[in-house]
């Protein structure tokens, strides 16, 4: 395996719109922090020159971050290299290949559409490109467990699994990481993590946005492919692992994948999807498009420890908030030795996930005054974001320096899809719901945690 950390960073689709709006911002940050000094070569079908990468770089940067330092930024420019060209054309491998001079160790980052994977792949291996080099490739990986299986044969015709990054970038998500460290890192949540104490959780994602424009690709994904089925089964993942045994990718990988083993094949019955009012209007998507843009679901996970414990995941477009939440509710107390505590308010764990970053342990204690009248409070470590790395700089840093714990792996990423998939592709009309509610009250009746959704707050 290839230790190396990487000596040029090539980035496909140079001039689209995630190069745009998050990597030349993460760019721009590890620069700052002198975590990039490598070359940086864009690669794109548009007749640019370089000045024009600049300023659509610089363009990005102060979109995402409002001010720029201009010698930062200067230093980053200079990085810069681009190589405009179609990539069906040898010609532009050949102009890559030139434009890499004696770089040994490239990272090629594929931030273009999933069609196009297997045509830059096969430059790279014509042209020599790909030698000693990583690849790092956006999600979509496929579109269901039969495409992704075959996509992953195609990268492995050229890059072998070590070399391969499948970019997930919740994984990168400070507040993720606190997840994972908050409960391997403590021993008192281990007694009670488990069908013995956990009643239910609840992974709530909401945007209180449409499809800004993204119709036309959202229309081909729906909800349950464009969230569900990779960030938020990926919270559920780190929620229900076991501790790995040591600190190497495939030590806490391989939790992972057990897990995913032990997920029940989701049926018609575990899912409602839901469309918001105003959808089919969008520029791009079909007339009578059956397409999600909310969907709640219901997993298990058959081991041991979590047996019949209901893990639901919602996520919808034209929500109330943006904010997404995690509530592990804990099982009521046996007997109520005061008043009767309300149904919903039993002991929980809050990992707010986003805009903030908090933990909050939910508990009962009693009101001031006369009676012995409870209350429902929380105790919350608030984190105030200040350094908080953004997850595109923490991962392309990570591919970089060749640490795949954060990305993932083949099995993963199949075994993901067979869990979603008889719940894909349904042509049968979503419940419409009002934009700006949590969802088609209606058909969401009775579907959801013992005692309950809880709604992120603003
Ligand atoms: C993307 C989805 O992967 O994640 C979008 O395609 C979604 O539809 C986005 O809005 C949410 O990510 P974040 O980090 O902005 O919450």
């Amino acid at each position: 395996m290839n230790q190396e950390r990487s000596d040029t960073l090539v980035l496909f689709g140079a001039t689209g719109d995630l190069a745009h709006k998050k990597i030349f911002p993460a760019l721009y940050a590890m620069v700052a922090k002198g975590t990039l000094t490598e070359p940086v070569i864009g690669v794109a079908f548009d007749a640019w020159d370089l000045k024009q990468l600049q300023a659509r770089a610089h363009d990005g940067i102060v979109k995402a971050i409002g001010k720029v330092d201009e010698k930062i930024f200067a230093k980053l420019a200079s990085l810069l290299r681009y190589v405009s060209g179609d990539y069906r054309s040898a010609a532009t491998f050949e102009k890559l290949k030139s434009a890499l001079g004696t770089a040994q160790h490239p990272l090629h980052y594929l931030a273009v559409p999933p069609t196009m994977f297997e045509t830059v792949i096969q430059g790279l291996e014509q042209s020599g490109a790909a030698q000693g080099a990583r690849l790092m490739v956006e999600k979509p990986f496929g579109h269901d467990l039969q495409s992704a299986r075959w996509l992953n044969r195609a990268l492995h015709l050229v890059f072998d699994e070590q070399s391969i990054f499948r970019i997930d970038h919740y994984l990168g998500k400070e507040a993720i990481q606190n997840l994972l460290y908050f409960r391997f890192a403590n021993s008192f949540l281990e007694p009670i993590w488990n069908r013995n104490f956990v009643e239910s959780v609840q992974i709530t994602m909401a945007e209180d946005f449409g499809v800004e424009g993204r119709g036309r690709f959202y229309d081909e994904v729906g909800c349950i492919r464009d969230v569900i089925e990779n960030h938020l089964l990926n919270i559920l993942l780190l929620l229900a692992m076991e501790p790995p045994v040591g600190r190497s990718a495939d030590d806490l990988i391989d939790e992972k994948v057990q897990v995913l083993r032990a997920i029940r094949t989701l049926t018609s019955d575990d899912v409602v999807r839901g469309q918001f009012k105003g959808y089919l209007s969008e520029p791009g998507v079909a007339p009578n498009s059956p397409v999600e843009t909310f969907a709640a679901v219901r997993f298990f996970v058959d081991t041991w420890r979590w047996r019949d414990v209901p893990f639901f995941i919602r996520s919808g477009k034209c929500m109330p908030v943006h904010a997404t939440e995690v509530i592990v509710r804990l099982k009521r107390p046996p007997l109520d030795v005061f008043d009767p505590i309300k149904p919903g308010d039993a002991n929980h764990v809050r990992f707010r996930i986003d805009p903030q970053v908090a933990i909050s342990i939910g508990a009962q204690r009693k009101a001031a005054g006369d009676d012995m009248i409870g209350e429902q409070v929380e105790l919350t470590a608030l984190d105030d974001s200040k350094g908080d790395m953004p997850p595109y700089e923490r991962l392309i840093g990570d591919a970089m320096n060749g640490n795949g714990q954060l990305f993932t792996r083949q099995d993963a990423s199949e075994l993901a899809w067979r869990i979603v998939g008889p719940v894909l592709g349904d042509t049968m009309p979503p419940h419409l719901y009002e934009p700006g509610t949590w969802g088609p009250a209606d058909a969401m009746a009775g579907f959801g945690p013992p005692n309950g959704w809880i709604n992120p707050a603003k």
